[in-house]
């Protein structure tokens, strides 16, 4: 049945600001239109932000007052707003609190209902009236939470005393158990949950693939891992979130190492994910490239930053080819406003794990050259001009990431997996023989050699 929504958005610029209306028709779980006003007062606002760099933008601030925006090219919905709704996990921790069948609601349910301490800087709520609901879920709690998304995952009711969850259980998206918690000091850390069913540590493996990122040179929050009974948790901290006093302007590595205290404030940055960056549907997320990335850098990133951020990227994506990480969708990459820069920059790194694998020949999920989604250095260094990096440039990232990713056995030992876990997932881990080779020489359609 056809039904059009009214929605509160809320922008959480030095505190929770009316940034305007969204309009959503539906027809039971799809979502047929969206159309969003600005508010005039929001828009004159210095420091306002827009809620989506693709399809509304503030630009032209003058130009939207008092304008009904559509999503740009023809999309329904606005990717900045569908990325502050849940993904797979919050739909069923929603679906378990309103006691509701698996993907039954309607969108806009579940946009109102994933609480305000959602990834990035923005609210939805039922009315422009409507308050914040900001559960908060602290360290103590992380026990009773584990407790509960593990119920939930099996499909089971949650019982009162387990009712935490509902607090911040859905804030976050993507498809593993988790939640959004505060450690002991105040800082914000994304916990996810191991699964019954896991056939290794995954929150081992993931805090150690994403440590050795950082040790090949990518920009990684700090990441952790903690026993509860004989549960293991993966705790990430939010990028998202930092602490300042005042107007101090921070970089990229003091924000992600910033620290509650006397006089600071906690701040939220703005986040959208590579789907809404290069305005596409998640279903088209196979069909798109990491040089569609790096070209929705060069349009939509801070002048500053292109540069960088190319390099950084072609670096993932070399990473992710040298640990098999193929869950690579757009929605794996991401991007937040920089205050500092006041621009939009790549986010930190997230959610990359090795996939162990029998093929010698494999793919990402992303296109990464002229063999399409074929998983070799071959394939990366035919791209390496899209991403405004010479041969040279290219083959250096190459050769720093894979100097480290070698001895990953090693790493991994430091960081405290098990043996037993570095067996079953040794055969992620690619050896530069089975994916460089000097026969596939060719000419590129960039007409460099390689
Ligand atoms: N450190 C972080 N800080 C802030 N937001 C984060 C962080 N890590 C992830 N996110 C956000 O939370 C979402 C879910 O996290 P993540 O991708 O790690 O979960 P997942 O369940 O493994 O996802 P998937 O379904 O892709 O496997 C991400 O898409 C991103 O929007
Ligand atoms: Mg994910």
């Amino acid at each position: 049945m056809e039904k059009e929504s009214k929605l509160g958005v809320f922008s959480y610029l030095d505190g929770w600001e009316p940034s305007g209306i969204l309009t959503m028709n539906e027809d039971n779980t799809q979502v047929l239109s969206s159309a969003f006003s600005y508010g005039s007062k929001y828009l004159d606002r210095i420091n306002a932000i827009e809620i989506d760099p693709v399809s509304l933008s503030l630009n032209d601030k003058a130009g939207i007052k008092h304008k009904a925006l559509n999503p740009f090219g023809g999309m329904t919905y606005f990717g900045g707003i569908r990325d502050a709704a849940p993904d797979s996990w919050g739909r069923r921790v929603i679906e378990s609190k309103l006691k509701a069948p698996p993907d039954s609601l309607n969108e806009s349910v579940y946009l109102i209902h994933a609480g305000s301490n959602r990834v990035g800087s923005l609210d939805i709520r039922s009315s422009i009236n409507d308050k914040p609901r900001e559960g908060e879920v602290n360290w103590a709690n992380l026990e009773y939470l584990m407790e509960a998304a593990a119920r939930i995952d099996e499909g089971l009711p949650i019982p009162a005393s387990l009712e935490v969850v509902y607090a911040n259980g859905s804030a976050l998206g993507g498809g593993r158990p988790k939640a959004s918690i505060r450690d002991e000091l105040g800082v914000q850390y994304l916990a996810k949950f191991s699964g019954v069913k896991d056939p290794y540590s995954i929150p081992d493996i993931e805090m150690a693939t994403m440590r050795l990122a950082s040790i090949c040179g990518l920009t990684v929050p700090a990441v952790r891992v903690v026993q509860l009974g004989t549960k293991r948790v993966m705790m990430i901290r939010r990028f998202d979130r930092y602490f300042s006093k005042g107007q101090q302007s921070l970089n990229m590595t003091e924000m992600l190492t910033s620290m509650p205290g006397t006089g600071y404030m906690e701040k939220r940055l703005p986040f959208v994910s590579g789907l809404t960056m290069l305005n596409c549907h998640e279903s088209d997320s196979p069909k798109k490239s990491y040089s569609d990335l790096a070209s929705a850098i060069k349009k939509h990133c801070h002048t500053s930053v292109i540069k960088d951020d190319q390099r950084e990227l072609y670096g993932r994506m070399i990473y992710n080819i040298l640990v098999s990480n193929d869950d690579d969708h757009l929605r794996n990459h991401g991007f937040v406003l920089d205050p500092n820069i006041k621009g939009w920059r790549l986010s930190p790194l997230y959610d990359v794990m090795p996939r162990p694998s029998l093929a010698y020949d494999r793919n990402l999920h992303l296109s990464i050259g002229d063999h399409g989604r074929m998983a070799t250095i071959n394939n990366a260094l035919t791209s390496h001009v899209l991403f405004d990096l010479s041969l040279e440039a290219a083959e250096e990232i190459v050769d720093r990431i894979y100097k480290h990713v070698r001895e990953w056995k090693v790493y991994f030992e430091s960081f405290g997996v098990q043996e037993k876990d570095i067996k079953l997932i040794d055969s992620a881990f690619r050896k530069m023989d089975d994916i460089r080779k000097n026969e596939y020489k060719t000419k590129t359609k960039h007409g460099l050699k390689y």
